[in-house]
């Protein structure tokens, strides 16, 4: 099974996700089954509106882009693994921009994948390097260097990492291979076809390129062309 995860960031208002639903359904999304698992990371208040837009095709998972650090209880504006347990699959954990936008920590990171597995999420925790460390119990870690992270402005290809680079990072993280390893950073239509065809590489996750329906099918895609 390979993995695309779509990091929607701060992105989208409600009738834009309308919008991206109807265009992503427009497409035979059957092509995916047993072979791609796709998960939609949107901002919060949309996590319940594609939860029920992809209810029938349950190869196309949601995920949250963060998961408190915090249970459930008097912490106002938090959002609990409590409160996402049932409707979402994945939470991404550790973002660089989480990391250096809002001070997460290793230790932080560490008790919210905790948090997010005591509710039966899957954690995928993004590592930048060495330094950040990988928590006990996750299975799902995403290699994503801060400097191949797109800045929205055109810019997506020329921080495209060598497949090579990609492979040994995995050894030099001591990433287990049952693990699954995912990368993320600058993935678009054009650059896909080089990671979708590497047998060390589980998944993608790119995130300026899944606000785009249009790419981001075409980026999930790759991974059953290569199959045929
Ligand atoms: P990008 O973002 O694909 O726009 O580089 C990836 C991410 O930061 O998750």
């Amino acid at each position: 099974m390979k993995y695309v995860f779509g990091n929607w960031k701060a992105n989208k208002n409600y009738s834009e996700v309308q919008s991206w639903i109807s265009e992503f359904q427009s497409k035979p999304l059957e092509i995916f089954e047993g072979v791609v698992e796709i998960v939609i990371c949107p901002p919060y208040p949309f996590i319940t509106t594609l939860h029920e837009a992809f209810a029938s095709t349950p190869w196309i998972k949601i995920g949250s882009q963060d998961i408190s650090y915090y249970g459930a209880g008097r912490y106002t504006g938090e959002v609990p693994a409590h409160s996402l347990g049932d409707i979402v699959s994945y939470s991404i954990i550790g973002h660089s921009e989480r990391r250096s936008n809002f001070n997460e920590t290793n230790t932080i990171i560490d008790q919210k994948a905790q948090n997010a597995l005591e509710s039966g999420i899957e954690p995928l925790v993004l590592i930048r390097d060495g330094n950040d460390t990988i928590p006990s119990n996750v299975s799902f870690v995403c290699y994503e260097p801060s400097s191949a992270i797109s800045t929205g402005e055109g810019n997506i290809v020329q921080h495209n990492v060598p497949v090579q680079d990609i492979i040994e990072q995995k050894s030099l993280l001591s990433i287990p291979a049952d693990f699954k390893f995912i990368y993320g950073g600058s993935v678009t239509t054009d650059t896909i076809h080089e990671y979708a065809r590497v047998k060390e590489i589980d998944g993608v996750l790119p995130g300026s390129a899944s606000l785009d329906p249009e790419a981001f099918y075409h980026i999930a895609r790759a991974f059953v062309e290569l199959q045929n």
